[in-house]
């Protein structure tokens, strides 16, 4: 049976699930936090899951509105202040991944404290994906080693990567079938899932189902059975 050691998701439907509602979409963003809280929770208490990592803000989500785009780093600062005792008592080491200098003084200082003061929890690693994009990350990843003479391996592409981990499940919900630049490195030889759900609506019992249904698949890494 697999094992679903690093789960990522992209956290898909926040603005249409606030439209459908009549409600601004950052109305959305605030359910949808609500649900990270709480599918994080879950991964923490469950044996197999190592890894989570969220697709929280990507390189290309500045090209939001203004208004929209300062409220979600308004509520990942808001989030991280508060959910810092949700870590601890969970044993869950925040791992951000992304190129976080675009962001204000103060949000980087908030990612910084909560990655120092959870570097002891041993338990499951939370990623939150924040100013994100697969493409930055393997531009990075190659401009930090291209000054070595040798011809660049795979090992050191990953490892020079700041998600160095290949993924297992990979969910979308919301409707789209598509990775919108989303670990596209370590996604080669994921199991893709996406769910018509919307980000607020999803349930960890949703997740137990996605889960259940991974754990049954052949996975063959371009071998034989
Ligand atoms: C996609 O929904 C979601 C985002 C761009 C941001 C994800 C943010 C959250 C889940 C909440 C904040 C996160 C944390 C960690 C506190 P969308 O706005 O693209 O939805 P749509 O496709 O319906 O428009």
């Amino acid at each position: 049976m697999n094992r679903a050691k690093h789960i990522a998701i992209v956290m898909d439907g926040n603005g249409r699930w606030a439209e459908l509602q009549g409600k601004k979409r950052v109305k959305g963003h605030e359910a949808g936090a609500k649900v990270v809280k709480k599918v994080t929770t879950y991964c923490a208490n469950h044996e197999d899951i190592e890894r989570l990592t969220l697709y929280a803000f990507s390189t290309e989500n500045w090209k939001r509105p203004r208004l929209e785009v300062e409220f979600l780093m308004k509520l990942l600062e808001k989030y991280l202040r508060n959910e810092l005792p949700t870590y601890l008592e969970n044993n869950i080491r925040f791992e951000p991944i992304g190129d976080i200098r675009a962001f204000s003084k103060s949000l980087q200082r908030t990612i910084k404290d909560v990655k120092e003061k959870t570097a002891h929890c041993d338990g499951l690693v939370q990623s939150l994906a924040l100013n994100y994009g697969a493409h930055d990350e393997i531009l990075r990843a190659i401009n930090k080693i291209k000054t070595s003479s040798e011809n660049i391996t795979e090992a050191m592409l990953s490892n020079a990567l700041d998600c160095k981990h290949n993924v297992d499940l990979l969910i979308r919900t919301g409707g789209d079938h598509r990775l919108s630049n989303f670990l596209l490195w370590q996604s080669a030889y994921a199991e893709l899932f996406f769910c018509d759900t919307l980000w607020p609506d999803f349930e960890t019992k949703d997740l137990e189902q996605i889960i259940k249904k991974f754990t049954k698949i052949e996975r063959r890494f371009g071998g034989l059975k």
